[in-house]
């Protein structure tokens, strides 16, 4: 696992979107992971940018969204697809047939997170999966305990994570109480994994995630089992990290990071 330090959310935000556009450029038909939350928004605003003004295709790629509330279809607007047309789909060429998200109100949920799993396969595999965290140090809506080996499924979600995100129902009495998300091993099967984390108030739980134990209490450790995790954050969230003077180090010296130091 590799931690990049950036001096603000918006460095932080930029790195990690170059990151992604250089696996596309790379890879056009590249198979990307997509997250939603607050944090990757920035994320997408670059990468549009790029779209716009540095001709970033992605017209053959595919993507496949970490989740969805089980009870929202696509329209409601704090549903995970009208999250990602908003935020990105409908600002790049990419052809929607070839975007994911978990059907959250599939008549046989086990049958959809089965076919999400058969989908991610036939697709060759994720390339790159972005990644946030909850303040319950989730990835996905993998809530504390998941088993690290867990594939796609529904999962009853954390009050924790009710009341973080409750902020876009209008409170957490209208938020669902379930989600569909691909497990910590769906996760850990993508070739590369990139987790971006911004904020003070995410830094304790960050911390415990990269440095403390590999652990199901916090599903985010689990990257430290991944062969190829990179985890960048802003220097808020950096706030409680014991091993920053190797990070920088490390970030500065790789000559595998020298097209991203600017
Ligand atoms: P956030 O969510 O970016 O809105 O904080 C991240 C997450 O819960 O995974």
């Amino acid at each position: 696992m590799e931690v990049i330090i950036q001096p603000t959310r918006e460095a932080a935000a930029l790195l990690t979107a170059k990151i992604i556009a250089a696996e596309v450029r790379k890879n056009p038909a590249a198979v990307l992971g997509l997250a939603t939350g607050a944090t990757v928004e920035p994320v997408y605003t670059n990468l549009i940018e790029m779209h716009h003004k540095e001709g970033l295709d992605f017209s053959l790629c595919k993507t496949f969204n970490l989740d969805e509330y089980v009870g929202l279809n696509g329209d409601h607007p704090a549903s995970y697809r009208y999250f990602m047309n908003t935020h990105l789909f409908d600002h790049i060429n990419i052809d929607k047939r070839n975007t994911h998200i978990p059907n959250g109100m599939a008549s046989d949920l086990k049958a959809e997170c089965l076919e999400y799993e058969e989908a991610i396969w036939n697709a060759g595999g994720i390339d790159i999966q972005l990644l946030g965290i909850g303040l319950d140090g989730h990835i996905g809506f993998n809530e504390p305990m998941s088993s690290l080996q867990s594939r796609t499924r529904v999962k009853q979600l954390n009050p924790i994570t009710i009341r973080q995100n409750a902020g876009y129902f209008g409170g957490p009495d209208k938020m669902p109480r379930r989600a569909i998300t691909m497990g910590v091993g769906t996760i850990l099967d993508s070739q590369r994994c990139i987790m971006l984390a911004t904020g003070a108030s995410k830094a304790e739980i960050l911390a415990e995630a990269i440095e403390g134990p590999f652990c199901a209490k916090v599903t985010a450790s689990a990257l430290q089992w991944h062969r190829h995790a990179v985890v960048i954050v802003d220097e808020n969230c950096a706030l409680h990290l014991k091993n920053r003077e190797y990070y920088d180090w490390s970030f500065n010296h790789q000559p595998e990071w020298a097209p991203f130091r600017t």
